[in-house]
């Protein structure tokens, strides 16, 4: 694995580890003030959003419960297949909890929507979206991310949790994949 920005396989770094975990903090004291008083049930979407719910959770200084779901709307590769399927569901029930889903990315919103609507269905009292990254692409759907990381360009990037293939969750940044990789 070659981490640096001029490398052969992640041509720069667009987020770095600093500014994730510094806008982590800001986002979670905002979270801690909004659901004062309330109830909260982090739910994490499985495999991406893992560093965002390890550094998140502890940054939040209060209670909260957490649970996991698997969904897929992207193939091998690097486009939407614009299929959601459950991989994995939640082990509890959330009728009547107040619901913040954390996502790593929100690029065409397809799988936040259906997700969103989705945990409405079952009942939640509110559902609410955390999201480390969102593209432009995300202004053409309707999904309201309550808190946003950071807005990026419209490229292939990797890292805190993202992946191509499975690899590069690891990186501690958030880096654009060299386009040999996958062109
Ligand atoms: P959406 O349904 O198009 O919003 O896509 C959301 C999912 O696609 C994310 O949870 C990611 O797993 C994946 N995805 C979208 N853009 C990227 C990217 O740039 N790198 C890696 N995965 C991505
Ligand atoms: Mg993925």
């Amino acid at each position: 694995m070659d981490l640096s920005a001029d490398g052969k396989e992640i041509e720069k770094i667009i987020v770095s580890q600093e500014q994730i975990q510094s806008r982590l903090k800001e986002l979670a004291a905002q979270i801690v003030k909004d659901y004062e008083g309330r109830d909260l049930i982090l739910i994490g979407v499985l495999k991406g959003a893992i560093m965002a719910m390890a550094d998140l959770s502890r940054y939040l200084q209060r209670h909260v419960d957490m649970d996991w779901m698997a969904v897929t709307s992207y193939g091998a590769g690097t486009k939407s297949s614009g299929v959601v399927r459950i991989l994995k569901d939640l082990d509890n029930d959330i009728l009547g909890r107040e619901v913040l889903i954390v996502e790593d990315i929100l690029d065409t919103g397809l799988t936040l929507s259906w997700l969103t609507e989705n945990l409405l269905s079952r009942g939640a009292k509110s559902v609410s979206v955390f999201t480390v990254l969102r593209k432009p692409d995300a202004a053409t759907v309707k999904v309201e991310a309550k808190y946003v990381g950071f807005d990026i360009p419209s490229e292939f990037v990797v890292g805190y949790g993202l992946d191509f293939n499975q690899k590069y969750r690891n990186l501690p940044f958030i880096g654009v994949l060299a386009k040999h990789l996958y062109s």
